[in-house]
């Protein structure tokens, strides 16, 4: 069993949702490799991740991926300290494929299994962008499946300060460009048709500003964007879809960049970070960098590619866990709504948490 050092390498697998992903990384959080065969084109055609179809796309893909994130990063099975791998929450038959193919590589190659939280992967995405980062800080978690405030109280130590009692942000991208006819991932279209359009064009809702939690709701917006389109049609006018697209993009922004910025003042953090797939999105990103310097707040948000799913994410988290003695044997069992808040670990979790289903 290798002991802790700057060089130490582990190997990532992520198959939490329509992503096949493998990585290695260091200790220190250099990304020796970062590789991601997508299904988007195949989902795409259903205008959404179907389950079934999802897990058996990872089965034949998996191994190839690690080989390929293995000869990129120059590293054999030798060189691993572990093998980390998601295992929850998202799909459940994806998740499998994933943990099934980790317990059989660890087995073979006497390499630790360390199983991960796949939002504790992408709250460790911030530190792989800024390796200076150090709890305690605030992270803003928004993805595909959550809309979470997290107070990251040390290394695998989470508060949950706020979270979405509905749809998440990246679903509200992902439906609300589905009424706009844009394709699959609603995200990153929105993100190119706003271009150009004007955020103030139509008056979208911005929920639960005036609650006083920190919580989110970004189920009204959708049906908001419904209704206008009802509306315009109705009084034969077609909106121009840049400025539909603007100004919805604009709804979800200002109340993420509000409702983080009052988290921080809450408490008391002077470090934020912003991750998960909607952290790709150009305004967020934008509008989040001019509140934080407004604030007085240093603010990472990883670069888009560590946004979005991958492999390196899960790597960095699964190193850190198996930094704090962490270790898993082939009991090693997949949860669709694993909890952040004790980290990866089984035995520990509260009973009645549950997240939302997907990562
Ligand atoms: O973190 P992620 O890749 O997967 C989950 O764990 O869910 O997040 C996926 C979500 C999708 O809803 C996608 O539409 C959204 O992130 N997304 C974006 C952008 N890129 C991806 N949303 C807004 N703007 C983007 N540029
Ligand atoms: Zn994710």
């Amino acid at each position: 069993m290798r002991q802790p050092d700057q060089g130490a390498l582990v190997l990532g697998i992520e198959t939490s949702c329509d992503e096949t992903a493998a990585a290695v990384v260091t200790a220190g959080a250099e990304i020796r490799a970062n590789v991601i065969a997508s299904q988007v084109d195949l989902h795409r055609r259903y205008g959404g991740v179907v389950p079934e179809v999802a897990s058996r796309q990872h089965v034949p893909a998996v191994l190839p991926v690690v080989d390929t994130a293995l000869r990129e990063a120059g590293a054999g099975p030798e060189s691993l300290a572990a093998v980390a791998v998601t295992r929850g929450p998202g799909l459940v038959g994806a998740l499998l494929v994933g943990v099934a193919a980790a317990k059989g590589l660890a087995l073979a190659w006497g390499v630790d299994l360390v199983g991960v939280n796949h939002l504790e992967g992408h709250v460790y995405s911030a530190r792989l962008e800024d390796p200076g980062l150090a709890p305690p800080y605030l992270c803003l978690i928004v993805s595909g499946g959550h809309t979470d405030l997290v107070w990251v109280e040390a290394d695998g130590r989470y508060r949950l300060l706020g979270r979405t009692r509905d749809d998440a942000a990246g679903e509200a991208f992902d439906k609300s460009a589905r009424v706009m006819g844009l394709g699959y991932p609603g995200g990153p279209a929105i993100d190119r048709a706003a271009a150009g359009g004007d955020p103030e064009a139509v008056p979208f809702p911005r929920a639960m500003l005036e609650d006083p939690s920190l919580d989110f709701s970004f189920s009204g917006l959708k049906t908001a964007v419904v209704q206008f389109y009802r509306r315009a049609r109705a009084a034969g006018k077609e909106p121009p879809l840049a400025d539909v697209a603007a100004s919805f993009q604009q709804a979800v922004v200002d109340v993420l960049v509000k409702k983080t910025i009052r988290a921080a003042r809450e408490t008391g953090a002077s470090r934020v970070a912003v991750v998960g797939g909607v952290a790709a999105n150009s305004v967020l990103r934008r509008d989040m960098a001019a509140a934080a310097a407004r604030a007085g707040l240093a603010l990472t948000i990883p670069r888009p590619a560590l946004c979005t799913d991958n492999a390196a994410m899960i790597a960095y988290a699964g190193y850190h866990r198996w930094r704090l003695g962490h270790r898993d044997d082939l009991s090693l069992d997949v949860r669709a709504n694993l909890p952040l808040e004790t980290g990866a670990g089984a035995a520990q979790e509260p009973a009645g948490a549950v997240a939302n289903p997907t990562g």
